[in-house]
């Protein structure tokens, strides 16, 4: 244990704070390595607050202070006392102006919180406590203040100055050597939505004319020469504004609203009022530099920002205990949007492949919380995708609970009634069980006990008095700190298919307030839905549309899977049953190789895989959900023990080829049937044609014939745009020598001057399941084109390598953990949010096998011993290892 352990933050020691700031004037002056920052706050003693003593103390991280003073006086050393985290100063009055400078140095700024230098662009990430390091401030969420912001700069550093709200005034000082800008926000703020760039960018703009008919000037900015890749979030962010306004009666409020592109940063992208700040790989984007999947989360990310100016902005949170208010509540809007623009169904897939692969693990490992944690050391390390993706799901589950028009009219009563301020989730669940006249508190189990619940199923069939019994069982596993846990409130959409795979529509008897056609509510740890006037045994169809966020038990025939595969009208479930179809035959295929004497068979797969091409009625992009395998990941989960990740990879492979085989005509088929000359475009037809054709070929390359690899090869030549491209780059990455080394040579010399491009051929590299891989990753660290400063970096390579290349990330022979060590325990150095977000790929290593279980866990505790670990890894490692001896 290091001597200085950091310190547990808790929810239930939330108190209001001891003063309140209704206003900052901030005057910034731009300089690499001395920027000069001055703070002119107006405080007033909080009467919410009972503390006691007259001192006022403020959050501030690596500032040099060089004057403070109140209202005017300065003050002397004995007036206050700093220490590395704050600055204390005595007996206040209740309401007076303090202004502070200090000094800062954004060059130095490798952990990418507070003001720093990107590519030469000045920027700002101050979510969650990155504030503190620009100034001295009480940097909690429920400080809510206007600003105005002064920014001044080098005449050539200072093309562009922006800050939050609206511009008020620009010029010149110093005879012209130095610019000025002056922006005003009059939205009270909280301090970690504040913003400030400063460079040399060029920008492309737009208007977009209110609900309400104001016009608001929309502008993205961009490196010089990158306008032309800006066109598409421009695109996106039209589309958002005005769905918030027809879905959810949301306006913007401001007179412009920026975006600016920059190549450093932690996460994708962040709200600041009116000025959001975006990672590039989330902005850029032409048809022969990013993929589909590219534009897709562009389109995602920025309705995502802009959605939060109510959600997260104009209401905001309490403290950060309740950041599912925002993040949660912002990814259900934000798939609310991509589900009404693109294909429902087919972002729903999309959605629940996600959750699995990220939030079921988290929930199940060492690193489970809460979607309402109620305690933590780092803030940073609670961006989960339990608070996000699981946290929406809350919100989905809310919606289908009370309705459709009563969830609205609790989001319009949310808005109304919270509008300007810092809220909890209790205040938002009030909302809507004044709407709908419905009591929530058993829903609100779902916000504190971690943990997925497991539902088992069972259905009984009773000719003579033709009565069908579904019997419903709940059980939440243990989690840390929390052992015991209790039935959560489970809606349950389902559907009863007779023998023509028509649906059948049947009342539940005996619980007429629980339940409504075609949706079911399991509340007790175990319940029985009985249907009546059944004459034939139906097969049942549960949660559909993913109804709710738990592992379903349900043990039924592959001929009843193949069924619902084939007749299902929710296309949810129809997916479903194909998929756990799939899953069977690979973990069947494991069972062989260690020694199974009975073979799966394919064949029921085959013929659902072959009907669903045939049938023209489905959409495109469905099949091609379809076609995708589950992932080595996916069936690790599913094996939940003693996992050997070098027999899923074998067991996947002969599946996928065996696929690859017997359905090569029909893939052949589609393969020729999907390519297309038409100009691109990223609407959803054309994206489902290009994501079927891939999914063909990655089938079709599987069978390792030389002409499959030929044609990959040709394919990857002839690729119109990087959708193709970069698949094609994948697949053969994985290859031997022969195919792998010229198409990635080819990829390298054309993109190697894209520092964003460049970093589709980092993540080949790490993915590919070679060898070699290893070897291969250590030479990409050394490139001229890596750099660990730059996170997509670290992430595409290393990143990559621990997520996408199980079966060399879990060689036996320990050398992908003891590398990945090392990686976390470089970087954790400079960007502590980064390494820490990295090791997490780490969570699920108690479900391995014993030889590698050892090794892993002698590298998390190297990792552990680590002198200096930030409080961010310190957290994580802590949590992954803990009663782990032995
Ligand atoms: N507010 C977050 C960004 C953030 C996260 C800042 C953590 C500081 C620490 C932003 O709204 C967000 O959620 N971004 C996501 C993308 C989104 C589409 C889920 C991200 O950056 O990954
Ligand atoms: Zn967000």
């Amino acid at each position: 244990m290091r001597p200085d352990t950091p310190r547990t933050i808790r929810l239930k020691d939330y108190r209001p704070s001891s003063h309140v700031i209704t206003h900052v004037d901030l005057n910034v002056s731009l300089h690499p390595t001395e920027t000069r920052v001055t703070a002119k706050l107006k405080i007033n003693k909080n009467p919410a607050s009972s503390q006691k003593s007259k001192d006022l103390i403020l959050d501030g991280e690596g500032l040099d202070l060089k004057h403070i003073a109140i209202n005017g006086t300065e003050l002397t050393g004995k007036d206050f006392k700093r220490s590395d985290t704050s600055l204390r100063i005595a007996k206040v009055p209740d309401t007076f102006e303090l202004t502070t400078t200090v000094i800062i140095n954004p060059e130095a700024n490798k952990a990418l919180q507070g003001l720093y230098l990107s590519r030469g662009i000045y920027c700002t990430q101050c979510e969650a406590e990155g504030f503190r390091r620009i100034t001295y401030f009480l940097d909690r969420p429920d400080i809510l203040s206007t600003y105005k912001v002064r920014i001044e700069a080098e005449a050539d550093e200072a093309a562009v100055l922006l800050s939050n709200g609206n511009p008020l005034e620009r010029g010149t000082v110093a005879g012209g050597k130095r610019h000025y800008a002056v922006w005003r926000d009059p939205h009270p703020k909280p301090c970690y939505l504040f913003a400030l760039v400063g460079g040399n960018l060029s920008s492309i703009s737009s208007t977009f004319k209110t609900m309400s008919g104001r016009s608001v000037d929309l502008r993205i900015y961009v490196e010089h020469g990158k306008e032309d890749r800006a066109g598409w979030a421009m695109e996106s962010l039209k589309r958002s504004m005005t769905w918030d306004e027809e879905r959810f009666g949301r306006e913007y409020d401001l007179d412009v609203f920026n975006i600016v592109a920059v190549s450093h940063f932690n996460m994708g992208a962040m709200e600041n009022k009116g000025l959001n700040i975006f990672n590039d790989r989330l902005i850029l984007a032409s048809p022969d530099k990013a993929t589909d999947a590219i534009y897709q989360s562009i389109e995602g990310v920025v309705a995502h920002e802009y959605f939060h100016n109510w959600t997260g902005n104009r209401i905001t949170c309490r403290d950060w205990f309740q950041l599912c208010l925002k993040e949660g509540l912002t990814v259900y809007r934000d798939q609310e949007f991509s589900s009404d623009i693109r294909v429902r169904t087919v972002q729903r897939i999309r959605e629940v492949r996600h959750l699995r692969a990220h939030q079921f693990p988290e929930d199940a490992g060492p690193l489970a919380h809460p979607v309402r944690p109620d305690s933590y050391i780092e803030i940073n390390n609670f961006y989960t995708s339990t608070v996000y993706d699981k946290g929406a799901e809350l919100v989905r589950m809310l919606a289908t609970i009370i309705g459709e028009d009563s969830f609205r009219a609790g989001m319009d009563l949310f808005f109304d009634r919270h509008d300007g301020d810092a809220a909890t989730i209790e205040d938002f669940l009030t909302c809507f069980e004044e709407a709908a006249g419905q009591d929530l508190s058993h829903f609100k189990l779902w916000y504190h006990q971690a943990g997925t619940p497991r539902v088992r199923c069972h259905t009984t069939h009773d000719e003579k008095r033709q009565k069908l019994t579904v019997e419903l069982e709940q059980e939440t596993p243990p989690t840390p700190g929390q052992s015991k846990k209790k039935p959560v409130h489970i809606p349950v959409r389902f559907g009863l298919l007779n023998a023509d795979g028509e649906d059948l529509h049947k009342p539940v008897q005996g619980e007429p307030d629980t339940t409504s056609a075609d949706l079911i509510h399991l509340t007790k740890k175990r319940q029985k839905f009985v249907f009546e006037d059944i004459e034939h045994c139906p097969v049942v169809s549960l949660f559909r549309d993913f109804s709710a966020p738990v592992v379903v038990d349900f043990d039924r025939s592959d001929a009843d899977l193949e069924f619902l595969g084939t007749h299902d009208s929710d296309g949810f479930n129809r997916w479903q049953a194909i998929n756990t179809l799939a899953t069977r035959l690979i973990v069947g295929r494991i069972e062989k190789l260690k020694g199974a004497t009975s073979t799966p068979t394919p064949s029921g797969l085959i013929r659902v895989l072959s009907t669903a091409l045939e049938d023209d009625s489905l959409e495109t992009g469905f099949k091609a959900e379809l076609l995708k395998l589950p992932s080595q990941m996916d069936i690790a989960r599913e094996i939940g023990a003693q996992v050997d990740p070098g027999l899923i990879y074998k067991a996947h492979k002969q599946v996928t080829a065996t696929i690859g085989r017997k359905l090569a005509e029909q893939l052949e088929a589609v393969y020729k049937a999907m390519s297309s000359t038409a100009t691109f475009s990223a609407e959803p037809e054309q994206m489902a044609k290009r994501a079927l054709r891939n999914a063909a070929l990655t089938l079709l390359t599987a069978r390792g014939k030389d002409d499959d690899l030929k044609r990959l090869t040709k394919h990857y030549q002839r690729a119109r745009n990087m959708t193709e491209a970069a698949h094609a780059l994948f697949l053969l990455a994985g290859q031997g020598t022969a195919h792998s080394q010229p198409a990635l040579d080819h990829f390298y010399r054309k993109w190697k001057k894209d520092h964003l491009v460049i970093d589709t051929w980092f993540a080949a590299i790490g993915q590919a399941p070679r060898a070699s891989a290893l070897a291969n990753i250590k030479r990409a660290l050394k490139d001229p084109a890596f750099d660990y400063y730059t996170p997509n970096k670290v992430r595409a390579l290393v990143g990559s390598f621990a997520m996408h290349n199980p079966s060399r990330f879990h060689a036996a022979n320990g050398s992908g953990y003891r590398f990945f060590a090392d990686q976390i325990i470089h970087v954790d150095r400079f960007n502590p949010q980064l390494a820490a977000r990295l090791l997490g790929a780490m969570g699920s290593w108690s479900v391995l096998e014993h030889n590698r279980r050892e090794l892993a866990r002698a590298e998390l505790k190297r990792i552990a011993k680590t002198k200096g670990l930030s409080r961010d890894t310190f957290e994580i490692v802590g949590k992954m290892t803990k009663n782990s001896d032995g």
